[in-house]
């Protein structure tokens, strides 16, 4: 555990504002390398956030949580509590947005290149298990932030929130190198459903 995470006397959690948007997509990119700070991979800071953690705030934030310290911004939880809902609404608002903002983009690393075929990936339709497991989720906390219990409270708190509205399950996809998060997801009582290159990890709420 870090001495930040440990001395957590100071973390809060609560819920996410639009306004949070640039410290949320910060955070994506220091955590986006299966877990590790993925800065030095991208030729734009603001690629993966793009994909895994800003339009979410867009699209529902009292269904996103953030992890301040002294009112700075460490951690988040970003879910949407229907996938299928989720993905409409990309389609009509949030891709023609993203496409335009990358009109004049080249890919000049590895990392963007595969930004943008996530990019293509991610608006084919939700997978079967979307039935099942409505909602999806994900979360990331800077690296002083980790450790300390603090995951653990804001998964909490969006479940809480996604169970109270009535959602009745969620999944997520991780990357199988990332030993920490699968830890993680398994003590939060999530479990394997599928396997889509990268594992998917499901739960009943
Ligand atoms: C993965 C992540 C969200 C977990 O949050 P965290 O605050 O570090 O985890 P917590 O301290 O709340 O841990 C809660 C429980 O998860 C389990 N856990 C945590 N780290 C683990 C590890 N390395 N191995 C196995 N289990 C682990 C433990 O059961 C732990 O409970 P315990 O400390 O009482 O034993 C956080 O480390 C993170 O943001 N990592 C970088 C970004 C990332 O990988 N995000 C996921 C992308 S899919």
């Amino acid at each position: 555990m870090t001495n930040a995470a440990r001395n957590g006397s100071d973390m809060k959690v609560r819920q996410a504002h639009p306004s949070d948007e640039a410290a949320i997509s910060y955070i994506c990119v220091c955590t986006a390398d299966g877990g590790g700070d993925a800065r030095s991979l991208y030729s734009r800071l603001d690629l993966p956030g793009l994909i895994w953690a800003v339009p979410y705030l867009h699209f529902n934030p009292a269904h996103c949580f953030v992890l301040e310290r002294d009112n700075s911004v460490v951690g988040y939880i970003v879910t949407a509590a229907d996938t299928r809902a989720y993905e409409q609404w990309q389609h009509a608002r949030w891709w023609p947005q993203v496409n335009e903002g990358l009109r004049d983009f080249t890919p000049e690393t590895e990392a963007d290149q595969n930004f943008l075929d996530a990019l293509a990936q991610n608006q084919q339709p939700a997978p079967d298990y979307a039935d099942q497991y409505p909602a999806h989720l994900h979360i990331n906390l800077l690296p002083e932030a980790q450790g300390g219990g603090f995951g653990q409270k804001l998964m909490h708190a969006a479940l809480d929130q996604l169970r109270a509205d009535g959602v009745s399950g969620i999944h997520l996809g991780v990357n199988r190198n990332n030993v920490r998060a699968i830890g993680f997801y398994k003590a939060m009582g999530f479990e394997q459903v599928a396997d889509e290159g990268a594992p998917i990890f499901a739960r009943a709420l």
